[in-house]
C-alpha cells in the first residue's frame, strides 16, 4: 500500500485533517490483488453492490451510490443500520467500510450478510473488522484520522472496487485530486469564503437543500456541521421537498433556518426550473445558493465537500469547540456497553 502526506497530518488537528483532504483522495493504492477479486466478481456476474456503514464511514457509499445507480445495470443499496435487507444473497456483493473496525451496526450487518454467504470487501484501518474478514478481501488504510476526515481515502477505494464489479473503468483519483486542490481557487471568485459562510450561518438553523449526487453532499454537510461544530442542521432533497417541506417556509424565520441551495451544472432545464421556483417561494429567508464549477459531477461532490468541511470547521472555531471530539457518540458508545 503507497501511503502519501499522511504521517505529517497530527491525530490532534481536524484542520490538517481537512486540508489534506485533495491528497487523501490519491492516498491509498488499492491492492491489485483485491482489484483482480473484484473483476473476477464482475465476470462471475452480480446482482446487485450493498454498502454497509454508520457515520462518517457511510458517506462513501452513499457518494458511490449517487454517482453510479443511473448507470449501473444491478441495484447498488446502502446500509445504516444492524440488518440487511432480506433480498440481499449469495450473488451480491458487500463493501464493509468501517474507519475503526469496531462500529457494533457494520459488524453486525457484516455477520449477517456472511452468514448469506455474500462476497464481502472491508475497508478499514483494522480492528474487528479486520479480525473477521477474509484477509485477502481486506484493504487495509492509514489510521490516526477521525473517521469523517478519511473521507477521501475511503470514497477513493469504494468507488474503484465498485468500477471493477460493474466492469467500468477506474476513476483516475490522482487527476482528481489535483483538481479538488485548484477548486479552493474557486472559493474566492464564487463562494464566499467558508470563514464569512460559518458566520453567516451562526445563529441560524442551516438547512441544506439539493438533489442527485449532490443530495448525499448536503448530507454530509449537516453530518459535518453536527460532528465538528456540535451544531444542529438539516438537509432535505429536492425534488420530494417540494411536496412537504416547503409548506414550511413560513415557519423558517421563526426558527432562524437558513436554506442553502448546492446547485449543480449539470442539472438538466426542469431541475434549474424547480431550484429557482423554491428558492423564490422560500426567499423571505434569505437562502444562499452554492455553485461552483468542475469538469464533472465527481469533482463537482468533492469541491464542494471540500468547501463544507472547511465550513464545519470555521463554525467549530466561531463556537470555540473541540472539532476532534466526539464526546456524545462516546458516551452513547459506553451506555451501550459497546
Ligand atoms: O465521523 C465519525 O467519527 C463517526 O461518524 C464515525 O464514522 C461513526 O461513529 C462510525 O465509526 P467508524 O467510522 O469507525 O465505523
Amino acid at each position: 500500500m503507497k501511503l502519501l502526506g499522511i504521517s505529517s497530518i497530527s491525530e490532534r488537528n481536524m484542520r490538517e485533517m481537512i486540508q489534506a483532504f485533495p491528497e487523501l483522495l490519491r492516498t491509498v493504492k488499492i491492492d491489485d490483488r483485491i482489484i483482480e477479486r473484484a473483476e473476477r466478481e464482475s465476470e462471475k456476474g452480480l446482482k446487485g453492490v450493498c454498502f454497509l456503514g454508520m457515520g462518517g464511514s457511510s458517506i462513501a457509499g452513499e457518494y458511490v451510490r449517487s454517482l453510479l445507480s443511473e448507470t449501473s445495470p444491478v441495484p447498488l443499496i446502502s446500509v445504516r443500520d444492524y440488518s440487511i435487507p432480506r433480498h440481499v444473497d449469495k450473488d451480491w456483493v458487500v463493501i464493509a467500510v468501517s474507519y475503526s473496525g469496531n462500529t457494533e451496526e457494520t459488524l453486525s450487518a457484516y455477520r449477517e450478510a456472511r452468514k448469506r454467504s455474500c462476497t464481502i470487501f472491508s475497508v478499514t484501518t483494522g480492528g474487528e473488522l479486520k479480525r473477521v474478514s477474509d484477509t485477502s478481501y481486506v484493504q487495509l488504510i492509514p489510521s490516526g484520522l477521525q473517521p469523517r476526515a478519511a473521507l477521501p481515502m475511503l470514497l477513493s477505494v469504494t468507488l474503484n472496487l465498485t468500477q471493477s464489479f460493474l466492469g467500468l473503468d477506474h476513476t483516475d483519483f490522482n487527476e482528481v485530486s489535483r483538481q479538488v486542490a485548484l477548486s479552493k481557487k474557486e472559493w474566492v471568485g464564487n463562494l464566499m469564503s467558508p470563514e464569512t459562510l460559518a458566520s453567516k450561518l451562526n445563529d441560524s438553523v442551516p438547512v441544506f437543500f439539493a438533489h442527485g449526487h449532490l443530495a448525499p453532499v448536503a448530507y454530509r454537510a449537516k453530518c459535518q456541521i453536527n460532528e465538528n461544530a456540535k451544531y444542529t442542521a438539516l438537509s432535505w432533497e429536492i425534488p420530494e421537498a417540494n411536496h412537504n417541506e416547503i409548506e414550511a417556509s413560513a415557519s423558517y424565520k421563526r426558527f432562524s433556518f437558513l436554506p442553502i441551495f448546492l446547485e449543480s451544472h449539470f442539472e438538466n432545464k426542469r431541475m434549474d426550473q424547480r431550484f429557482s421556483a423554491t428558492r423564490a417561494i422560500l426567499s423571505s429567508a434569505n437562502g444562499l445558493v452554492l455553485k461552483i464549477g468542475s469538469r464533472d459531477r465527481l469533482e463537482e461532490m468533492l469541491s464542494l465537500t471540500l468547501y463544507l468541511d472547511t465550513v464545519s470547521l470555521e463554525l467549530a472555531d466561531l463556537n470555540g469547540v473541540d472539532s476532534l471530539s466526539v464526546d456524545k457518540i462516546s458516551e452513547l458508545k459506553a451506555r451501550l456497553g459497546g
